[in-house]
């Protein structure tokens, strides 16, 4: 049976309630709060529920209340309150405190029991849920001490490190395709098509999570063959066209070869997520040999970036409060960002156009 500490001065009332709860609690009483408080110091663990009087000679129950509160029990343990009376006031002041539930003379048998079995199986689904949320922090803490270990032996692998530098020399063969491309497109178009390229490397660490999560092995030829974004580009343009014009520019490379296109410009992500991603198998030139190797480069206008780094923030920090709406606030702004992307390119379609009917005329 399930312990419920009653507190009331007015033995009366004690015995009502000990009559009411007995046959499904082992009801325990105190007088006063003090008497209370020492009981639960004692043995506070025991007890599932508290049923608690305010208005009380010694301690008082509004200092019991505030004595739990101090300690962090009132989040393990629910409180229940006994009154007569219905003061708003009062009401509010113990709920803001943290007690969980009222119970109102004169008593009513069945709303008592209810009260305090509802107030009783909340707290018990809390703690459960709670425990369980440890239970899995624990473990992902240990996946991901295991992930860091093993990363580790990666790094310290000469066939890896070789295989980093093979990524390092794609990521450098892309870049220097798309620059040219740059060069060439500004001397005769007299404008960039992108404003910068940022590229990174996929960490040991990385690495060795999407391998694992993906269920394939650890090996340098698993990396090989089933990871494509290893050497990651990014390619920043001003305005949509731009995207497509250069992602076209850069697959007609006659040694480049597209493996996968993944247009989420044209089909946003559901968060509202926009890029032009391309798989590209591209060869790099080393002492001995020609080799071909995986790249991911992602295409996206200014504004989409901006959105995209916000919207990372909020994937993978854990801690952000108010999710939904931010994730609601986050396509709104997606949307408008695609919006203000097309009008920007018509404004530069009418400059294009002026500007040649200058020169014609
Ligand atoms: P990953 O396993 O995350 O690489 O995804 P994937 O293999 O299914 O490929 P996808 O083309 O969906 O995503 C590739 C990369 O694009 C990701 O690693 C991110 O860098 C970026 N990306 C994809 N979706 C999102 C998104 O919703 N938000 C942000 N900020 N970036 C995204
Ligand atoms: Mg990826």
């Amino acid at each position: 049976m399930q312990k419920i500490l009653v507190v009331d001065d007015a033995e009366v009332n004690r015995e009502i309630l000990r009559v009411m709860l007995e046959d499904d609690y082992n009801v325990v009483m105190a007088a006063d709060g003090e008497e209370a408080l020492f009981m639960l110091k004692k043995q506070r663990e025991e007890f599932s529920a508290v049923l608690l009087d305010l208005h009380m000679p010694k301690r008082d129950g509004f200092a019991v209340i505030s004595d739990l509160k101090a300690q962090g029990w009132l989040q393990k343990i629910p409180v229940l309150i006994i009154s007569s009376e219905h003061a708003i006031e009062v009401e509010n002041r113990c709920l803001e405190m943290g007690v969980s539930d009222f119970i109102h003379k004169p008593f009513e048998t069945s709303i008592v029991k209810n009260r305090v079995k509802n107030a009783m199986q909340l707290f018990t689904y809390k703690n459960q849920l709670e425990q369980k949320v440890e239970e899995q922090e624990e473990t992902l803490e240990k996946q991901h001490q295991i992930i860091e270990m093993q990363a580790e032996k990666l790094r310290e692998t000469e066939p890896f490190n070789r295989l980093m530098m093979e990524y390092r020399a794609t990521i450098m063969e892309v870049e220097t395709r798309l620059k040219v491309l740059n060069e060439e497109f500004s001397q005769v178009y007299n404008r960039n098509p992108f404003e910068s390229i940022k590229s990174r490397l996929k960490s040991p660490t990385s690495i060795y999570a999407k391998l694992a999560y993906k269920g394939y092995p650890v090996t340098v030829e698993s990396i090989r063959e089933h990871l494509t974004d290893v050497a990651g580009l990014r390619v920043i343009c001003s305005f949509p066209d731009d995207i497509y014009r250069l992602a076209d520019f850069l697959i007609k490379q006659d040694d480049f070869i597209l493996l996968r296109k993944k247009d989420y410009i044209s089909s946003p992500k559901p968060n509202g997520y926009r890029s032009l991603h391309l798989i590209l198998s591209v060869p790099i030139f080393l002492s001995d040999e020609k080799k071909y190797m995986k790249a991911e480069v992602q295409f996206r206008t200014i504004a989409m970036d901006f959105w995209a780094s916000v919207e990372h923030k909020l994937k993978y920090k854990k801690d952000v409060e108010d999710t939904e709406e931010i994730e609601r606030q986050l396509r709104i702004c997606a949307d408008s960002i695609e919006a203000l992307d097309y009008q920007m390119q018509d404004i530069r379609n009418k400059i294009d156009r002026s500007v040649i009917a200058k020169h014609i005329n």
